[in-house]
């Protein structure tokens, strides 16, 4: 089909087919579906069998304890030997496992011999200081080779890590130490982000005064900014992890031992964390990594730009890319420091042949302007990758006509902390892909979408998108909160997955996702619950209630918009949305900064005294509103407009 022909169809129907190039040297071949479907579990042992295991597992799948699922029963490995020793033993030991680009234009070059170096040295140390398998750790850190190495020592001692974004408050930080009762925190000193340095340490000193449980902090150096030191409990990285021998013995674990911990936003003020074991994870996260971008572990420079605070971080920087020995960079800081061009001058210097990101960053750049990437050699690039939120069909084709030259696939894949590892994707080389879509569920997995009712909905309906069988690399629950765990995910649909998300079938049975169905915000591809700022709006003074919505927002997808009712004697003025705006930032993480801070008089409630976020949704993003029949008092809705025109909002 000509180009013409191609743009006058919709979104829809336009299909762009793997190139017979593309398809020949596919790690990824079209029998993959059928071989899933027709024996999912012989399936899922063949993608096993590619880990190294200690001991053989004697069953794939037991689901008896549903909605618990137990993988590779029996199995026992080593995450981190999977990771780097058999590399290194398999004679591999010189490929550059990490490619490090400092913010500031530092850079380190690390082998799998050198990884393995340091990750034997940090477990060295890890057990010096008393942490045992089962212990939980918390890591607070830059993008910085320290994180990687961090998650990597603690899976080599089997003592599930607890990453925490290092943009997250002292605050978010702290209630997460707690609730997982972590006995070391690894940090640093900061780190730099948009040219200067942020502190972590001291965030760290705050989250866990008083708290007895935190033994040590581990703290690396990074910027050498001045920190408070605690000598009873601080331990330099440089001190105590150099010093130790490079060998470390790694014993295998459980293939169903707890990884790491991940806490993410759900629908109340409390985080969930995300429980996550070691073989079926391990399996799935390198498979995924594997077929969805193609890894050439001897050719490909591979680049996710996540941080590892995330699930992308830990499941497409740590552990997938190194168990498929991957040649991969990592970037500390902004695409835009010191320049707009950044993030394609790493494309071209490392010679990056596969880009993970995310829509938010991609429409980012098409707003700075085509030049940036023009002005750079992005030509060893051969696939995209899109993350964290559904991609507009603008955006999908930027991505695919300016940074990938119209020459390389572009995979859209939906996952979630929960699921741990790609599930609904194309197939570069087998699947057609449409700009917007993530096309269908990848060889090994299940997914449907419902109607309220519980019933499939056909092509060209839309419903709730539902998981249908388990998978290796799934959740097992909530850490501390088995209930929570069944509650979320198993009760709202009969034994299937309810994942959260929207989604509908066109009418060739290509999935679309429309976003989230609940009250958790996704902005900038980071999940932030409605009720979790609301608290920390409440949590100042001034403020008697708070309603919180995600309003439509062309670059971060949506927007933190915030509707604040004072306390009686507390006065509106310039200074009132400004200085809430920074107290979310304070108690939350700059991320939960509301774009927007509406003071109004009253809210939008039905009779029974529920917020009405429809109608508030209608006022953020400027529209007729909806039905406001239900509302207890529809004049509410005049005040509220009324008062907008005379509120503090600001935007910077
Ligand atoms: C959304 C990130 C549409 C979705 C890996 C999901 C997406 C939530 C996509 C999980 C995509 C993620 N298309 N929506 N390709 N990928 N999402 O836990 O709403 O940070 O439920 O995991 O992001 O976010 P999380």
């Amino acid at each position: 089909m000509s180009g013409e022909a191609l743009e006058n169809l919709s979104h829809e129907d336009r299909v762009f087919f793997p190139s017979e190039k593309f398809a020949a040297q596919a790690n990824g071949k079209a029998d993959l579906y059928d071989r899933a479907k027709n024996d999912r579990d012989g399936f899922w042992n063949e993608q096993a069998e590619n880990l190294q295991w200690d001991t053989k597992w004697s069953q794939v799948l037991d689901w008896s304890d549903a909605p618990v699922s137990k993988w590779f029963v029996g199995g026992k490995l080593n995450v981190s030997v999977n990771c780097v020793d058999r590399h290194v033993a398999a004679g591999n030991g010189s490929r550059v496992a990490i490619h490090f680009e400092g913010e500031r234009g530092d850079t380190q070059t690390i082998t799998y011999q050198n990884l393995l170096d340091s990750v034997s040295q940090a477990a060295n140390a890890l057990t010096e200081l008393g942490i045992k398998a089962g212990d939980r750790v918390a890591i607070y850190m830059p993008m910085i080779p320290e994180a990687v190495i961090s998650m990597l020592a603690c899976a080599r001692i089997g003592a599930p890590h607890s990453v925490v974004f290092g943009g997250f408050s002292a605050e978010s930080l702290r209630s997460r130490i707690e609730d997982a009762s972590a006995s070391l925190v690894i940090t640093a000193d900061g780190g730099f982000r948009k040219g200067s340095a942020f502190g972590l340490k001291v965030a760290v000193d705050e989250a866990i005064e008083d708290m007895p449980s935190v033994k040590n902090v581990l703290v690396v150096k990074r910027t050498e900014q001045e920190v408070n030191w605690n000598s009873d409990r601080d331990i330099w990285w440089d001190e105590i992890v150099s010093r130790q021998s490079t060998s470390h013995a790694p014993q295998a674990f459980d293939s169903e031992h707890p990884l790491f911990i991940l806490y993410t936003s759900g629908t109340t003020g409390k985080p969930k964390g995300i429980l996550h074991t070691t073989g079926g994870y391990l399996t799935q996260a390198s498979y995924t990594h594997r077929v969805v971008f193609d890894l050439k572990p001897e050719t490909d420079v591979y680049w996710c730009t996540a941080d590892v605070g995330w699930i992308t971080g830990h499941s497409y920087v740590t552990y997938g890319p190194l168990a498929n020995g991957a040649t991969q960079v990592i970037y500390e800081g902004t695409p835009d420091t010191p320049h707009k061009g950044r993030w394609w001058e790493i494309v071209a210097k490392y010679g990056v042949t596969i880009l993970y990101t995310a829509p938010t960053a991609i429409r980012t750049f098409m707003k700075w302007g085509d030049e940036f990437p023009q002005a750079h050699d992005l030509s060893t690039l051969r696939l995209l990758g899109s993350v964290g939120e559904p991609i507009n069909p603008e955006a999908w084709m930027w991505y695919r006509e300016v940074i990938g030259a119209s020459n390389c696939p572009i995979v859209d894949t939906w996952w979630q902390t929960e699921t741990g590892g790609i599930m609904i994707s194309p197939l570069p080389g087998v699947t057609g892909t449409k700009p917007g879509s993530a096309m269908g569920p990848i060889p090994g997995i299940s997914a449907e979408i419902l109607d309220d009712a519980g019933v499939a909905v056909g092509h060209g309906s839309g419903g709730y998108l539902v998981l249908t069988q388990p998978w290796p690399a799934m959740l097992r629950g909530i850490w501390g909160d088995m209930e929570r765990y069944k509650e979320t995910y198993w009760s709202r649909f009969k034994s299937q997955y309810f994942a959260g998300d929207g989604a509908k079938w066109d009418n060739d049975g290509a999935i679309w996702l429309l976003g989230r169905v609940d009250d958790v915000m996704n902005v900038s591809g980071h999940r932030i619950s409605t009720t979790e700022v609301e608290s920390a709006l409440v949590s100042h003074p001034t403020v008697a209630e708070a309603a919180v919505v995600g309003a439509n927002d062309e670059t971060t997808g949506q927007g933190i918009v915030a509707f604040v009712i004072l306390r009686a004697g507390s006065e509106d003025g310039p200074g009132v949305a400004q200085e809430l705006r920074a107290h979310v930032a304070k108690e939350i993480g700059a991320i939960a900064r509301p774009r927007q801070i509406l003071i109004v008089a009253e809210l939008p409630k039905t009779r029974s005294g529920k917020i009405m976020r429809r109608l508030l949704r209608d006022v953020a993003e400027n529209r007729t509103l909806g039905d406001v029949t239900t509302l207890a008092d529809p004049t509410i809705m005049n005040l509220i407009s009324d008062g907008l025109n005379s509120s503090s909002t600001d935007d910077d």
